[in-house]
């Protein structure tokens, strides 16, 4: 990168005599991380030039020549040949500078009826809403990948739990299908968003609009947006866009971060619920036996940089007045960190999960102890002796201090131990204490019975093919 801070900006420096000083160019150049928005800022002005010559602001001529130049100097991004400027501040000066050098004069008269206020929306709407694409179908993957651990293991029963204590028995399908639904808002989260941010705020020029006979529509049309904005105020001031974005991007990097906790806590050998594959555990340079699930963890722990991304630009546009403030520049890095942290993310989780090894043993023995079907027993006591709910938990209650101090689950209790804390209980109880009987009775919808789980893997399947 270059620094002429000798001179005047070509761009704009007409009534300047001096150039920036070194600490101004620093502060103020962008250049170092909005070149990531060339692609958009050339099919922006792509799209504004065709439109200045179908309005006749300029001759086919020169729009042609634009329309060329600006492909070429695309095609220099591209190949890395493009040497950017600091000078030239921020992606949409070195663009036209360049054209400049290429095709002359007609490049002057690209900015007619623009201005980079408006540019930079309308760039920066067209990044985040490819970056929603993504982020959608990153989550459609990765909701690919739990349902086939679902299909799997639709009737394997493990505990489930609140408090992260011994709650009920579920099935693995039911407890992957949680995650199913969860990521599944998180999409809708990201399209709600895409199909709100889907205007053009090309045109708005500075704040006001422009008295050249420009046409919106045309250039809204071409960039795939749905309409051009309405105001030219809120056009070049919204960044509500970024904030949804972001919103949404913090949302689901939090559950991809209870996701992982999760996967940390089960693959310890405490817990041997799954196996994580080589190709995303680590090893430990000092300890031999150790296989660390560092994908995981750094995943629990990515949600720290893009909620904070998030915090940042909302603090950021707190306050400001309308229109445009040289702040929003401040929106940029936050959301490509942002972006690039949750894409990232999810493909590595949807790559531990495609790989990881459920231990259905492991499961099966956990989802046994703990009295984990307590519930079943006082929902028997209600059903089979008529006694309320309240009556039941406390029998309940006392049969599980009775096994507890016999060190031994509730299906080891005799028949006889049972009667000595309610007469009328009869063999018939034995039935419900296990646990294939447990989740298989929960039928209610959205329960936990395989059929339920197969149920939702089905619909699931269907939406997402
Ligand atoms: N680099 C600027 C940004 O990212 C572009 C808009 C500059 N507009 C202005 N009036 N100085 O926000």
């Amino acid at each position: 990168m270059t620094s002429k801070n000798t001179s005047a900006n070509a761009m704009w420096g007409g009534r300047f005599a001096a150039g920036p000083d070194a600490l101004m160019e620093a502060i103020n150049a962008s250049i170092g991380f909005d070149q990531r928005l060339a692609s958009q800022d050339i099919a922006g002005s792509r799209a504004h030039a065709a439109m200045l010559a179908a309005t006749g602001i300029v001759t086919d001529k020169d729009a042609e020549a634009m329309r060329e130049g600006l492909l070429t100097v695309l095609s220099e991004i591209e190949t890395g040949k493009f040497a950017f400027s600091a000078a030239l501040e921020d992606i949409h000066m070195n663009v036209e500078a360049r054209l400049k050098e290429i095709i002359g004069e007609p490049a002057g008269r690209l900015h007619t009826g623009r201005s980079r206020n408006d540019q930079v929306a309308t760039d920066f709407r067209l990044w985040v809403r490819d970056q929603c694409d993504q982020a959608i179908a990153g989550l459609q993957a990765l909701q690919g990948a739990l349902l086939d651990q679902a299909e799997a293991g639709a009737d394997w029963v493990m505990p489930g739990f609140t408090h992260l204590q011994t709650a009920q028995p579920v099935t693995w399908g039911h407890h992957m299908m949680a995650y199913v639904e969860m990521f599944g808002r998180d999409a809708a989260r990201f399209a709600d968003a895409r199909a709100r941010m889907n205007e053009s705020p090309l045109g708005a020029a500075a704040l006001a609009g422009t008295s050249f006979p420009i046409d919106r529509h045309m250039t809204a049309e071409a960039l795939g947006f749905d309409r051009p904005m309405a105001n030219s105020l809120d056009a070049v001031s919204a960044r509500d866009f970024a904030l949804e974005f972001l919103s949404a991007a913090a949302i689901c990097a939090t559950h991809l971060s209870r996701f992982a906790e999760e996967l940390v806590i089960w693959s310890s050998a405490q817990f041997r619920f799954v196996v994580m594959s080589d190709r995303f555990s680590t090893g430990s340079s000092i300890m031999p036996q150790k296989k660390n699930p560092d994908a995981a963890e750094l995943i629990r722990a990515k949600v720290g940089r893009i909620t904070g991304g998030m915090v940042a630009l909302f603090t950021v546009m707190k306050g400001l007045p309308l229109a445009y403030s040289k702040d929003m520049q401040e929106d940029k890095e936050q959301v490509f960190d942002a972006a690039d942290t949750l894409i990232l993310s999810l493909a590595a989780m949807t790559g531990m999960v495609s790989d990881m090894t459920a231990n259905r043993d492991s499961l099966a023995a956990a989802a046994g102890s703990g009295f984990s079907t307590a519930t079943d027993l006082a929902d028997w006591l209600v059903r089979a002796l008529g006694l309320p709910f309240r009556d039941a938990h406390h029998v309940t209650g006392a049969l599980v201090a009775l096994a507890e101090q016999g060190g031994c689950d509730l299906a080891d209790l005799t028949l006889d131990q049972m009667q000595s804390v309610h007469g009328a209980i009869t063999e018939d109880v034995f039935a419900v204490l296990g646990v294939d009987n447990s989740v298989a009775s929960r039928t209610s919808y959205g329960g936990t019975a395989p059929a339920q789980v197969r149920a939702q893997i089905s619909r699931w399947r269907e939406v997402l093919a």
